[in-house]
C-alpha cells in the first residue's frame, strides 16, 4: 500500500474472494485485535454470560463471569478436564460447574474440585485452572483480545477521549432495538463502505437530507478513525458543552470505526454499535446493538432510518462483491478527499496480513 493516498492503488481484490485469505485473517488480524464481548447491562452479580467469539468465524468459547464484588472476568469456557462447555446459558451463579462430570470452578476460573481424581498424580496444577484473557472495559462495554497485539488503549482512547462529555454511563442496552443483518459481501466490503461519505448523497438520499455533505470530515488515528457527520441547519444535532473539541459545530452522528470491525456511531439519543462478523468470504452477519440514553430522541435526524440506511448499503455492498470478481477489475484509486478512512483500513489491512 502507498501511504500517498494520492499514489495509493486500493488492495488487489483476491482479499475479499479467497478463502485462503479470509482464513489468514483469522489469526492475524482478528486474534490479534480487540472484539466486542458483553454488556455489563447483561451480568448479574454474581453470575456468568457465556459467548461464542465471533460464531462461524473465530468460534471461540469464552464467558465473562462476575463476582460479589462487582470484579469481571472473561476465561475460556471450556472445562479442563474433557473439554465441555461449562456455562451454557446466562445465569447467576457463585461458582461453575461442569455438567459432564462435575469439575468446579471459581468465577475468577480457578480449580476447585473434583470428584473420582483422588488417584491422580501432580493434580492439580494451573493448567487445571480455566484460562483467563484480558478484559477492556469502556463504561458499559467489554472487549477482548485472543493474543493482543496492541494495547486496548491504542484503539478505543481516541474515541474515549473525543466524547467524554457524553453520559455514556446512563446508556442502555436495548435488545429489543437491535437487530442482526445478513449480507452477502465479504466482512471488509462492509467496512469500507462504512469508513467513506462520499456514497452517501448517491446511495442515501435520506441520511443526506440530514447531513450538510460539504462539511463531512474524516479523521484517522492509528487503529480507528472518525466521521463526522453535521447536521444541516435546524435538523437534530448534539449539545456540546464548551469544554469539549466539537463545541460549536452541528454534529448530527460521530461515526467513530476501530479496526477490524467495530463501528461506534453515536448520536443524541445513544450508541449504534456495529458488529461486523465474518461468516463466509462473501458473507457477514452484522450485528446492529443499540444502546439508549435519552428515548425522547429516538427517531431524529441522522440517527433515524437506520434501517432503511442498512438496506441501501447492503444493496450496494453486496453489487460490489459481484463486481470483484470480475476478471476485468482488481484495484482501483482513492478519491484524496474523501476516501481517506477506506485509504487508511487498506494500509491497516495489508499491515497486519504480512
Ligand atoms: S468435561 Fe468437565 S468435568 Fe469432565
Ligand atoms: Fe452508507
Amino acid at each position: 500500500m502507498d501511504p500517498d493516498i494520492a499514489k495509493a492503488h486500493t488492495i488487489h481484490t483476491d482479499f475479499y474472494t479467497s478463502p485462503l485469505y479470509f482464513e489468514q485473517a483469522k489469526e492475524k488480524i482478528f486474534a490479534n485485535c480487540w472484539n466486542y464481548a458483553a454488556c455489563t447491562d447483561q451480568l448479574s452479580t454474581p453470575g456468568a454470560f457465556p459467548f461464542m467469539l465471533l460464531p462461524g468465524f473465530i468460534n471461540e468459547p469464552l464467558v465473562i463471569t462476575q463476582d460479589e464484588k462487582n470484579e469481571l472476568k472473561c476465561l475460556s469456557n471450556v472445562c479442563t478436564h474433557r473439554g465441555n462447555l461449562l456455562v451454557n446459558e446466562t445465569c447467576s451463579l457463585t461458582r461453575m460447574r461442569c455438567k459432564y462430570h462435575g469439575r468446579v470452578f471459581s468465577l475468577d476460573g480457578k480449580f476447585v474440585s473434583m470428584p473420582e481424581f483422588k488417584e491422580v498424580e501432580n493434580f492439580p496444577t494451573d493448567a487445571d485452572n480455566l484460562h483467563q484473557l484480558p478484559l477492556f472495559k469502556w463504561e458499559k462495554l467489554l472487549f477482548t483480545s485472543l493474543h493482543p497485539k496492541f494495547k486496548a488503549n491504542d484503539f478505543f482512547d481516541d474515541m474515549m477521549e473525543r466524547i467524554n462529555w457524553m453520559p455514556l454511563e446512563q446508556l442502555q442496552f436495548r435488545p429489543d432495538l437491535s437487530k442482526d443483518y445478513h449480507v452477502k459481501a465479504n466482512w471488509a466490503l462492509y467496512c469500507e463502505n462504512y469508513l467513506e461519505g462520499f456514497h452517501i448523497p448517491f446511495v442515501h438520499a435520506g441520511l443526506n437530507a440530514e447531513l450538510d455533505f460539504g462539511a463531512y470530515t474524516t479523521e484517522i488515528s492509528f487503529y480507528s478513525s472518525l466521521q463526522l457527520g453535521i447536521a444541516k441547519k435546524d435538523e437534530a444535532c448534539f449539545d456540546i458543552p464548551d469544554s469539549a473539541i466539537d463545541f460549536g459545530k452541528n454534529v448530527a452522528a460521530y461515526y467513530f470505526w476501530v479496526f477490524p470491525n467495530l463501528m461506534f456511531n453515536f448520536y443524541p439519543w445513544g450508541l449504534s454499535l456495529n458488529i461486523v462478523n465474518p461468516t463466509g468470504v462473501s458473507e457477514s452477519k452484522v450485528s446492529f446493538l443499540t444502546f439508549v440514553y435519552d428515548e425522547s430522541k429516538l427517531g431524529q435526524g441522522a440517527g433515524s432510518g437506520l434501517d432503511t440506511v442498512e438496506m441501501e448499503d447492503e444493496y450496494i455492498v453486496e453489487k460490489v462483491q459481484e463486481g470483484v470478481r470480475s476478471r476485468f477489475y482488481n484495484k482501483g484509486r482513492y478519491s484524496v478527499k474523501h476516501e481517506k478512512g477506506t485509504h487508511h483500513f487498506h494500509t491497516l489491512l495489508a499491515n497486519f496480513m504480512q
